[in-house]
């Protein structure tokens, strides 16, 4: 049955708050007591811990360094030191290069020749028995020391001939959706799914602020840079963090830095008329500029390493410059220019679009809106802004094509945004694993195989294409995401889905990394790399969960089937005659949007070659993605071979199987994991299970009353 409140809220004034209803099932408690180690637990230190390690540097990263070496070394029985030892060669040394000891000049020379490392790059050697990292700043340092304890006994066997490492991306940043207060519909965190908000508690700041400290650690080692404290969607209390509540950013920065964090705020465009008491907020408007350019000195007098603004403007009821008839690039420029003075960033989200269609006009799609908003804008945005793209056009959707709007601003530092909390791809009840979804989006090449990857776009790497030439190469927008986190006992409310925590954060450090390999440095490091038959349950189980949630929930490209309001299980018309511009236009005949140029909404053509033709060719559309550009009959004979309505029918079964396949691997585990996963897991599991047939029977039984088909394998539907 239909969602009556989310009907009733369609049009509310705020609208991403008022789409969720009750939470199904309930969310997780908060844990006050120590937290799950998640990829750091003791014995991930083992093998550095064991060692002989002399550090040399100072500053506050650097101290850093010494104090996980130093606590490592006596859990494990190493020693630490910071000056050579006269009688005894150290295993391990982890040194500034203007501090290295003489005795590493050789990877001091390689370190010179490898060209610059940046601030966050180091190099790896070891040879005559010692494992050696270098860097030139104590962020090097650090990425290097975690580098280490990641490789484990193998940075202490065979020998390494000097290895250069540094992050593709700038810019890794981690945005959270948290509110200090508990929002009555949406809960504390926006989408969270993990309990409430690891900063705020009690409307304001945490008094202990311990278990941001853990995770500040988790992040270094994952590869995230940035983190963003607040929700995108700014209340009131959460506005005042811009000035009223300025210590609560300062105290939070103060935990991040050590790791080498930088902190963001999001803002509400409308602050000069929240906080300023201003009658206008008005880009143009130069009191309004001077008032930003005052509040933005006194939170860089706060924080002086501050990161920058992330703003979501005229989208989904928050203020912007189009009611002032300006646009993103009058508004965004204008943050921006408050910030520059200072090195931050504006982060501006490309998220707009139409919440107020009208479900009978066929010619508004959701899906063109980021590109025909943003694309005009290219050239125009200031140095310092990044515009934010989300990875595909409509929202966080399982499947959905690669955002044209990545391969349409050359003149425009871009971010790709993706979602690590799973609003719709299962909530942290169901196992999918999403990093070979991001793998693929940053592996994308718009313009063909000989040309640039999205990944080329987000870094800012030089590209032998001439139709993208970022302003400056090393500029690109890295990569945004929005956190899984909160006071859940595993961070994550089921403990499998912090591999989609530290996947986010190693995609972002190198985004050639294959998901698997990703995989395969969580499991080791969460469960320990000495049994095997965990480590290969846990990777088979979340290899393939990506798609297999896609199996019984999302068929060929069509998304949103969701309960409206809180997104969580089948609501199959959920959108269909709203104004969210989410539709599957499902009849009796045949199902799917049509996005074509030659007979539909025209979204194909936003696309450069060859995937604007592919995309709008029946015959060459891939099949995954066959609903999201045409509407076709059921008896579609599909690539693969099968109809469209078999299709259906087949992998909503198969994914239900798959889903019990998941449950009997992991009772195999019980007595080899340790018993407070095992039991969040199986729980966790048997709502799957539970879920997946819910899809199964609800999408299974639709399409066969819709189109009268029956299965050709003659299985139940209702
Ligand atoms: C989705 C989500 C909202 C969120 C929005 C955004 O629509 O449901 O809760 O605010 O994305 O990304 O801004």
């Amino acid at each position: 049955m239909p969602d009556q409140s989310a009907v009733s809220v369609a049009s509310a004034s705020h609208p991403s708050a008022a789409r969720r209803s009750t939470p199904h099932p309930p969310a997780c408690a908060d844990d006050p007591s120590a937290p799950h180690p998640a990829w750091l637990p003791d014995s991930a230190f083992a093998a550095v811990g064991s060692r002989r390690v002399l550090t040399a540097g100072e500053g506050l990263l650097v101290d850093t360094v010494r104090l996980e070496i130093a606590q490592a070394t006596a859990a494990f029985s190493g020693t630490v030191a910071d000056v050579p030892h006269d009688d005894t060669q150290p295993d391990l040394v982890l040194a500034l290069l203007d501090h290295a000891p003489q005795t590493v000049a050789d990877v001091a020379s390689a370190l010179r020749e490898a060209g610059p490392l940046g601030e966050e790059g180091f190099v790896l050697a070891r040879r005559a028995g010692t494992t050696v990292v270098l860097a030139t700043h104590g962020a090097g340092l650090l990425a290097g020391m975690f580098h280490v304890v990641r490789l484990g006994e193998s940075a202490f066997s065979a020998d390494i001939t000097p290895e250069r490492h540094a992050p593709a991306h700038a810019l890794r940043k981690l945005d959270h959706w948290d509110n200090i207060d508990v929002h009555p519909v949406m809960g504390q965190v926006e989408r969270g799914y993990s309990g409430g908000s690891v900063f705020y508690a009690d409307g304001g700041l945490r008094t202990d602020l311990s278990r941001v400290r853990g995770y500040a650690r988790l992040l270094a080692a994952s590869g995230i840079n940035r983190v963003t404290i607040n929700n995108v969607n700014v209340h009131a209390s959460e506005a005042l963090l811009l000035t009223r509540r300025l210590a609560d950013v300062a105290a939070l920065a103060d935990v991040f830095r050590p790791y080498g964090i930088r902190t963001h705020l999001a803002v509400s465009f409308a602050a000069p008329i929240l906080l300023g008491g201003m009658s206008t907020a008005d880009p143009h408007d130069s009191t309004v500029a001077s008032w930003w350019e005052q509040v933005t000195r006194t939170v860089h007098a706060a924080v002086p390493d501050f990161g920058g603004y992330v703003v979501k403007a005229d989208s989904e009821g928050q203020p912007g410059p189009f009611s002032y008839g300006r646009d993103h690039a009058d508004g965004a420029n204008m943050l921006a220019r408050a910030l520059a003075p200072y090195g931050g960033v504006v982060h501006w989200r490309a998220f707009v679009y139409d919440n107020h269609q009208d479900w009978r006009d066929r010619s508004t799609d959701r899906a063109r809106a980021a590109y025909d908003h943003f694309a005009p804008l290219d050239g125009r945005f200031d140095d310092n802004v990044v515009v934010q793209v989300k990875l595909g056009p409509i929202d966080f959707q399982v499947r959905e094509p690669v955002s044209p709007v990545l391969a349409a601003m050359p003149r425009t530092r871009l971010a790709v945004e993706l979602q690590v909390t799973q609003e719709y791809t299962g909530q942290q009840k169901h196992v999918c694993y999403l990093a070979p979804q991001w793998s693929e989006v940053m592996g994308f090449r718009p313009w063909g195989q000989d040309g640039p990857a999205v990944s080329d776009i987000t870094t800012g790497a030089p590209s032998p294409d001439a139709r993208r030439s970022v302003r400056d190469p090393h500029a690109g927008g890295g990569l945004a995401a929005v956190s899984n986190v909160g006071m859940d006992q595993f961070w994550t409310g089921h403990p499998l889905a912090q591999a989609n925590l530290y996947a986010v954060g190693r995609l972002a450090w190198d985004p050639s990394l294959t998901p698997s390999a990703i995989l395969a440095e969580w499991s080791a490091l969460t469960f320990g790399a000495d049994d095997p038959v965990v480590a290969s349950t846990v990777q088979t189980m979340l290899t393939g969960s990506r798609d297999t949630y896609e199996a019984y929930t999302a068929p060929l490209g069509v998304g949103f089937m969701v309960h409206p309001g809180h997104h969580y299980g089948p609501g199959i018309d959920g959108y269909e005659y709203t104004p969210w511009g989410t539709y599957h236009f499902a009849d009796r005949d045949g199902v799917g949007v049509d996005r074509t140029r030659a007979s539909g909404t025209g979204y194909t053509g936003q696309y450069p070659q060859p995937w604007a033709a592919i995309y709008e060719d029946l015959d060459q559309c891939p099949d995954e993605l066959l609903l999201f550009f045409h509407h076709v009959p059921y008896t579609h004979v599909l690539r693969s071979g099968s109809t469209v309505i078999q299709h259906i029918y087949d992998t909503h079964f198969s994914g239900v199987e798959q889903v019990d396949a998941m449950a009997r691997s992991w009772s195999g585990l019980a007595g080899l994991v340790a018993p407070d996963v095992y039991d969040r897991v199986q729980e966790r599991l048997e709502e799957q299970q539970r879920c997946a047939r819910e899809w199964r029977d609800q999408v299974n039984t639709y399409f066969f009353r819709k189109s009268g088909v029956p299965d050709e394998r003659g299985r139940q539907i209702f």
